[in-house]
């Protein structure tokens, strides 16, 4: 195995997007940025410098960090930020995983355009189990682009409570594509070769938006998601929920010419406002007989409708591990989490500065209705592993404080978040079951729910209530799919397993950004076992040291 080393450098760069040129922050001037690529058991460092004016953290999405807590990423959990002038070096080990993950800062909205593509081949010397091998793999990232500053954008909704703005576009692998204004130049070019199969590796790196994805002509096989295999099937389009990947082989088998591939948003909270534009990029054919057919335009291929649900239901009905896998069974914790939004009233001093949400209210967003605040002082990892008090408690409930109808018909007063710190502490070892419900309060909504540090099958989706007793027949405890991140279907539920068999401290959130920011989102605390292999390392030298503390000042 290889160990590889890069140097991430974080600055502010000169961006050309929609007719305007701003000033966005990019690792080493690109976006979007370099994509890394290793074979499964190698090992990665990066010594990420931070050049820009705002903090900034690296997260390694889907990575499983096996007893490697403290090269996470997320700020205030797993590490302090990076601040400006500062740096850090990540240091993780592959640890049979093979696919597609990507790269993110996890600090503020800093992500929309801090990211990029982390491609995983399997161990040297052996090749990947499909029929045929790809001549050709391409990273296809999907991400969301501001006229204005992204950080600016979620701070102002912050100070408000209101919905933070919009995006201005969706982009492929940072461009917005020909559909737009002063962006037909820099639209996408992927290549293919007749005859010849393509690995695309489809990364859903937008921060608020689900989004369909599909080509002209050509039919995708789906052979794996967040950095696991899947049993191949067919299809014309696929669904990604913000952090998932999907990798599909497509073949060069169309006549030769340009074909667009399409992206757009599939809208789940149907009464929220979104962007429903297209963004476009184009396959090309790498033929003698391109020069010729290639001038001609690329025609739109059909995209589902924004609301069309059933198409996601029916694609994640699909996913299924190649062969019988080992589900976890003899569950130690059953879980029940509920995920959703909620809108707090204000106090009445803040009422018109900071509750211009619906009805003089504020947004906000709970895991069993306690809304997830992130610590500013000191990370949680830090906090555990130094035994610094008053940072968090373990107190994070196993079930919702009342159980109601989650089909939307419910009184919000029964749901006004309690904001806190709260871990859920699990042994290590333990057998875990979450059940994740989606509230349907203030909307229904499919939420993208992402853990860190570990991946889990997803054993059963359903819509309305879960039943314990009734739903258990659903349960696929042979080849459901494992994942990191799992769409949970609007106005339903769906159940994960997972071993935790990695000590640290794993945040859960759903990956809209806007609602990690309304706190949609836990922690897990898995403790530190015994042997070695059930250890976390002592933490790098070089970790962040806590910001000042301000209130220590006073005294
Ligand atoms: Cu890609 Cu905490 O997320």
């Amino acid at each position: 195995a290889k160990t590889h080393h890069h140097e991430f450098v974080v600055q502010a760069t000169k961006v050309k997007r929609l007719c305007k040129t701003h000033n966005s922050i990019t690792v080493n001037g690109m976006l979007p940025g370099p994509t890394l690529e290793v074979n499964d058991g190698d090992t990665l460092v990066v010594k990420v410098v931070n050049r820009a004016r705002y903090n900034v953290t690296i997260h390694w999405h889907g990575v499983r960090q096996m007893r490697t807590g403290w090269a996470d990423g997320p700020e205030f959990v797993t590490q302090c930020p990076i601040r400006p002038g500062g740096s850090y070096t990540y240091r993780f080990t592959i640890q049979g995983q093979v696919g597609t993950l990507w790269w993110h800062a996890h600090s503020s909205w800093v992500r929309a355009t801090v990211y990029g593509a982390l491609i995983i081949r399997p161990r040297e010397g052996s090749s990947y189990p499909f029929s045929k091998q790809p001549k050709r793999e391409t990273p296809i990232i999907l991400g969301e682009w501001w006229d204005g500053n992204p950080i600016d954008v979620v701070r102002e909704a912050t100070r408000t409570g209101a919905a933070p703005n919009i995006s201005d576009a969706y982009t492929i692998n940072g461009q917005p594509g020909d559909l737009y204004n002063c962006s037909s130049k820099d639209t996408t070019i992927v290549p293919i070769d007749s005859g010849e199969t393509n690995l695309l590796r489809v990364i859903n790196a937008a921060l608020n938006q689900p989004l369909f994805f599909t080509v002209a002509n050509h039919k995708f096989t789906v052979v794996g998601a967040d950095a696991s295999y899947l049993k191949p099937f067919t299809t014309s389009v696929i669904v990604l929920g913000p952090g998932q990947t999907t990798d599909v082989l497509i073949s060069g088998d169309q006549l030769p010419g340009r074909y667009y591939m399409a992206a757009r948003a599939y809208q789940s909270a149907q009464n929220a406002p979104f962007d429903n534009t297209t963004t476009t990029a184009i396959l090309e054919y790498k033929s003698a007989l391109c020069p010729v057919k290639c001038t001609s335009k690329p025609f739109m291929p059909p995209l589902p409708a924004y609301n069309d649900t059933a198409t996601v239901t029916a694609f994640s009905g699909s996913l299924k591990s190649p062969r019988k896998v080992e589900v976890p069974t003899d569950i130690d914790e059953n879980l029940f989490f509920t995920v959703g939004l909620g809108l707090n009233n204000c106090p009445k001093n803040f009422r018109a500065r900071r509750c211009q949400g619906p009805n003089g209210t504020r947004f906000t967003a709970s895991m069993n209705n306690v809304s997830f605040v992130f610590p500013s002082s000191i990370s949680l990892l830090q906090a555990y592993q130094q035994n610094v008090p008053g940072v968090f408690t373990t107190d994070f409930p196993a079930k919702p404080p009342v159980k109601f109808d989650y089909t939307g018909n419910v009184s919000r007063s029964l749901f006004q978040p309690v904001p806190a710190t709260k871990l859920y502490k699990l042994k290590y070892g333990s057998r875990v079951q979450i059940v994740l419900q989606d509230t349907s309060i203030v909307t229904p909504e499919n939420h993208p729910i992402h853990l860190h540090g570990y991946d889990f099958y997803i054993i059963a989706e359903g819509f309305g209530n879960f039943n314990p007793k009734t739903d258990k027949s659903k349960f696929n405890l042979v080849d459901p799919p494992l994942r990191n991140t799992v769409g949970v279907p609007v106005n339903g539920w769906a159940v994960i397993r997972f071993v935790a068999d990695n000590p640290g401290v794993w945040i859960m959130h759903c990956h809209l950004d806007v609602h990690i920011t309304w706190g949609l989102a836990m922690a897990f605390l898995v403790e530190d076992g015994i042997g070695e292999l059930e250890s976390l390392e002592s933490p790098p030298v070089d970790l962040p040291p806590p910001p000042h503390d301000k209130q220590n000042k006073h005294h």
